[in-house]
């Protein structure tokens, strides 16, 4: 299963990404954490550590390269490894990364901390990429990543770059619920209504949920519950002492310390994931339309001509070897 907190630049993407981890870490389930963001402060709420590594960023040019060597694998249907698009679907062949499993090669490789809860890292801009490159480019690798992946019993925790992004790419169909964080303003609510048009026209409305976020007083939850329709709003967390406490030390979320409502919110969210689930192979025939809308593009058949027999008819996730 695969969640993506997203929203407003500091609505609290982050600290709803860490609360959940720390939630499911403390009820022994088993996650795979990243962190998607620019602003990358995901490690430092989960214990890993101030700063991670920028060698193990997913978004370096050589780690993309190594990447998608093991990703694709023996897979015939992708020729070379430019060839290999961000919408580029799995086939017999390609090598899945094995969630379940902390010595999977790209998990071994690329993650952080403790092997129960690794942290993957997309990254911020390469200097190569300032000026000539936007983030969403760095997402690429996480949308091959997703889709190359044995869901199993693990749960895939992103904490999404602040914006739309996740509209412009393959993303929005790559996870099972998408929560977006909003807070008690005019702004937040207009942040919402932009996400309930894109979820709408991609055909994803369905798996779009939302937390309330920041809230100071009842007034504010009842502002969000005035502004946001039910069927959509999960709870609202009221502003949190240790989460400000944890802000001046630097320390990680200690989840024994949150407060009830917000624990009882994290079970929520775990009880709608599991609701929302989607069957991986279903999941591949949308994966499949957007390949197919994607490598239309004139930019594409014009530099790499027609790549469409990358989708393999025959593959399924529930037969292929990680
Ligand atoms: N419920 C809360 N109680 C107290 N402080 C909070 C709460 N939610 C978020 N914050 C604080 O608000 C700030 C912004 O939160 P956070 O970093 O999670 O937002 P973000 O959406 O990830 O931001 P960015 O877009 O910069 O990545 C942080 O200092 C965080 O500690
Ligand atoms: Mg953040």
């Amino acid at each position: 299963m695969k969640i993506a907190f997203v929203g407003k630049g500091g609505s609290g993407k982050t600290t709803l990404s860490a609360l959940f981890i720390q939630y499911l870490r403390q009820h022994k389930q088993r996650v795979v954490a990243i962190d998607a963001d620019i602003n990358m402060h995901l490690a430092p709420l989960l214990g890993y550590g101030e700063l991670v590594d920028s060698t193990l960023y997913l978004s370096n040019p050589e780690n993309i390269r190594d990447i998608k060597t093991t990703l694709k694998g023996s897979n015939p249907r992708i020729k070379e490894l430019a060839h290999f698009r961000k919408s580029t679907p799995p086939g017999h062949g390609s090598q899945l990364i094995d969630l379940s499993n902390a010595a999977d090669p790209l998990l071994s490789r690329y993650a952080i901390g403790q092997a129960e809860a690794p942290l993957l890292t997309v990254g911020s801009y390469g200097t190569e990429g300032i000026g000539v490159s936007c983030y969403h480019n760095n997402l690429a690798i996480l949308e091959n990543m997703l889709s190359h992946m044995r869901d199993g019993n693990t749960i895939v925790v992103t904490d999404m770059v602040a914006g739309t992004d996740a509209f412009a790419s393959t993303l929005h169909a790559q996870f099972d619920l998408l929560v977006l964080s909003v807070e008690p303003t005019k702004r937040g609510i207009e942040v919402f209504k932009q996400y309930q048009q894109l979820s709408e026209e991609a055909g994803v409305i369905d798996r779009l949920r939302v937390v309330g976020n920041k809230a100071r007083s009842h007034e504010d939850a009842q502002f969000i519950r005035d502004h946001i329709p039910a069927p959509f709003l999960l709870g609202t967390i009221l502003e949190s002492a240790h989460l400000r406490e944890i802000e001046r030390t630097g320390e990680a979320i200690a989840i024994e310390q949150v407060e009830d409502d917000t624990c009882r919110l994290m079970a929520t969210i775990a009880d709608e994931l599991k609701a929302h689930r989607i069957d991986a192979d279903t999941r591949l025939q949308t994966l499949h339309a957007l390949h197919r809308k994607y490598v239309g593009q004139d930019f594409i058949t014009e530099r790499f001509g027609d790549l469409t027999s990358q989708i393999d008819p025959d593959f399924s996730y529930a037969e292929a070897h990680a």
